[in-house]
């Protein structure tokens, strides 16, 4: 490996989201829990949800969109890295079955870092680019639909289903990653979890709580790595778990909620999907233009968090 190839960066090129078809509204929710459409919106933010297929079949729909746009040939691809916690089965990979179907050439693993997932893969994405790769595809995928207790109420109103996919290219220069972090504290691990072969238990207020504190800190040391302030930044991606988790952090950030994303009033939590179905959201919609910064804070089970400084530049 050359040695200037540790100092090659990484841009993203193209996007893709994939959404199983059919919606699950808080309405639908009523009918069968005893809650309502009201207090979901009040205190989550979330409206709908959409519910089905399998994680890798989502996954390759949002990859395959992904290199469609990118006009890339599978076969010139390095890596699929594919951020989930619900791989379609124990063993193998979930990222084999997408490797396979997609026709890549590369390597493929799945990665597990609960809601950070996607930004942990794209900072191992940039890494392994700075050790020689050229291209790599980057897909957050869920079915959580799988692992929730349709009948508790505390967790069935927020997760749900759904993949983002970016492609990520090696460039001359620095690239866009400008800072980064991610972090993990496995003394909390309890407060989110699920057994395999079981559901998501969950003390809400808990993971609230610290939800916002790491996305707070992690946000700050990413910009703080970057040589940015808040104030530079033209949008924030958040990871999608509920508006009022994102209004704190963004308050605490200084960064106002104009310039946040939110996508999971019609997603819910889709956990590693949520951040780049957010991205490719907000991209479509044109918030993005060529040379803004954009953070990308998650935050996850674990607990976990990652956060990623980004000259946009597609
Ligand atoms: N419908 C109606 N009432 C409800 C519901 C519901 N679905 N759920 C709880 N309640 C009731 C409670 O029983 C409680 O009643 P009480 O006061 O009589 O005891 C009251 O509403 C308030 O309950 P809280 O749990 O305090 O409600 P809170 O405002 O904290 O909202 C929520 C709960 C939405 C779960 C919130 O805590 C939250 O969003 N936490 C973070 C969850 C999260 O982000 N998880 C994902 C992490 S990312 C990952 O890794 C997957």
């Amino acid at each position: 490996m050359a040695e200037d190839s540790l100092m090659r960066g990484a841009v993203i090129r193209s996007w893709g989201t994939a959404l199983p078809p059919k919606v699950v509204t808080n309405h639908d929710l009523e009918q069968t829990l005893d809650t309502s459409d009201e207090w979901i919106v009040e205190r989550t933010g979330i409206r709908e949800r959409r519910v089905g297929g399998t994680t890798s079949g989502l996954a390759i729909e949002a990859g395959r969109q992904a290199l469609d746009r990118a006009g890339w040939d599978p076969s010139t691809v390095d890596l699929v890295i594919l951020a989930t916690t619900t791989p379609d089965q124990q063993v193998p990979a979930s990222a084999s079955t997408v490797q396979n179907e997609l026709g890549i050439a590369g390597g493929a693993f799945d990665l597990n870092a609960a809601c950070s997932g996607f930004v942990y893969a794209l900072i191992a994405g940039h890494g392994l680019i700075g050790a020689g790769m050229s291209r790599v595809l980057l897909i957050g995928a869920e079915t959580l639909s799988r692992i929730t207790d349709w009948d508790d109420r505390g967790t069935a109103i927020l997760f749900a289903d759904g993949a983002g996919a970016v492609t990520l290219e090696a460039v001359d220069g620095p690239g866009q990653l400008l800072g980064w972090d991610l972090g993990s504290d496995g003394s909390a691990r309890h407060i989110l979890d699920a057994d395999i072969g079981g559901y998501l238990e969950m003390d809400g207020r808990e993971v609230f709580r610290r939800a916002v504190r790491v996305m707070v800190e992690s946000g700050n040391t990413a910009l703080e790595r970057a040589g940015v302030s808040a104030s530079d930044i033209s949008l924030v991606v958040p990871h999608q778990a509920n508006i009022r988790i994102i209004e704190s952090a963004c308050t605490r950030l200084d960064i106002p909620m104009e310039r946040a994303v939110s996508v999971l009033d019609r997603t819910g939590n889709t956990s590693s999907a949520s951040i780049p179905l957010a991205l490719a959201d907000a991209a479509d919609a044109g918030r993005i233009s060529p040379g803004d910064l954009v953070l990308l804070v998650g935050f996850g089970a674990g607990m976990t968090w990652a956060s990623a400084v980004l000259r946009w530049q597609p």
